[in-house]
Parts: structure tokens; sequence; C-alpha cells
């Protein structure tokens, strides 16, 4: 198989001072090491994506959903995902707002796509964030994979970008592995048929 797979990788906090670009940027370099993917970073923090959603469902609109013209440029690339890897912190035992909002707003861009999940946080590292996470993207016929990483203590388990534990790349290119297998058979099937909701 040839084609290009293509990873967007989402950083899920948004507030001043937040931990996450350094995250996302460690795993975007093992992404793009790894080979399989076109790699791209989406900082939420750069569109607007508004709590207060509109009068109807994305899941009865479709691609005719109203969403902020500001918000097209995210839409897109969620859109033209094959893969998607969501680095998120932990916030009081569950993923953080802003990327709620941003899953909120769209649907078929999830949709029969693989999705691995990346956590830091404090003493819990993001397990609660990544398990609710698993069961938000279930909803949304979104894949999530096996292999996943978690980083508890982020401000002692990480040193100058990079995560201390030397282990840490090889558990990123598991992932990766997972996700590349996911990503490939999942295009494959969408080109197929389209995914019956
Ligand atoms: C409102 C809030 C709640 C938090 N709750 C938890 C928590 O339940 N478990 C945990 O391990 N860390 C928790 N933390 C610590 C964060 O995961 C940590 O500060 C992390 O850096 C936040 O990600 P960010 O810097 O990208 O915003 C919390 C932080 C904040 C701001």
């Amino acid at each position: 198989m040839t084609e290009e797979l293509r990873l967007v990788i989402v950083i899920g906090s948004v507030r001043d001072g937040r931990f996450g670009p350094v995250v996302a940027e460690w795993i975007a370099e093992q992404s793009n090491a790894h080979g399989a993917f076109a790699v791209t970073v989406v900082d939420l923090a750069e569109f607007d994506i508004p709590l207060a959603l509109p009068d109807s469902s994305p899941k009865l609109e479709g691609d005719s959903y109203p969403r902020p013209d500001a918000m097209a440029g995210l839409t897109a690339l969620l859109e033209s995902a094959d893969a998607f890897l969501l680095v998120t912190p932990e916030y009081n035992h569950s993923f953080p707002a802003s990327l709620k909002a941003a899953i909120d707003w769209h649907f078929t861009q999830w949709a029969a796509k693989p999705v691995g999940l990346i956590s830091y946080g404090g003493a819990a590292g993001g397990r609660h964030a990544s398990a609710h996470l698993e069961n938000v993207l279930s909803e949304l016929g979104a894949v999530t994979i096996q292999q996943g990483l978690t980083f508890a203590n982020y401000y002692t388990a990480w040193k100058d970008g990079s995560p201390v534990d030397s282990e840490s790349a090889g558990y990123a290119k598991a992932m990766l592995d997972q996700l590349t297998w996911w990503a490939r058979a999942l295009s494959r099937a969408r080109a197929e048929s389209a995914y019956p909701f």
C-alpha cells in the first residue's frame, strides 16, 4: 500500500502556560521519524470553538451543520485525517472542555478513523481523561486503539522537551505501528462503503 496516510495530532488544552505543545511537538517528531504518515499538528487554541452549539445536531445535519467561519480550517483538517493522536491533559479526572467542544462540533470527521491517546497530568497521568475519551469517541464511530501513552507527574517525567523514561520512544513506535495498521484498514473500508451509523 503506497498511498500517503494523513495523521492529525490535536493539542487538547488551550490555557496560558499549558504543557500540551511540548508533548505534541515530541510526538510529532516521533511520528515524522516513524515515516508512515504525513503529520499535521492542530492547536485548538488557534480556533474559535464556542461552547454553545447551534440549535441542531451534527448527527442530523452532517456536512451542512452550521459552524463558525473561523472553525472551517479545523473542520477541514479533521476531515482530511486518516488517523488522529489526541494529546490531552487531565482536568478533574477527565479531559478538558476545549477538547470536548472540538469533538462535539463535529461528527463524520471522526467516524471510522483510528485514534491514539496520549495523556499527561499530575498523579493520575491522564488515565481518567483517556478512559473518558474512549467512551466519547466510540459514540462517534471512531476507533480508539490499544496502545497509548500516559505521563504521570509530567513536571518530573519530562526534561528539555522529551520524556525522561528512555522507553518512551519505543512505546511511541508501538502505538504508531498500530495506528498505521488501523489507518490503512479503515481508509480501505471507508473507500469501500460508507460507515453504517
Ligand atoms: C483544573 C485542573 C484540574 C486538574 N485535575 C487533575 C486531575 O484530576 N488529575 C491529574 O493527574 N492532574 C490534574 N491536573 C493537573 C494537570 O493535568 C496539569 O496541570 C497539566 O499540566 C495540565 O495540562 P496543560 O498544562 O496542557 O493545561 C489538573 C489541572 C487543572 C488546571
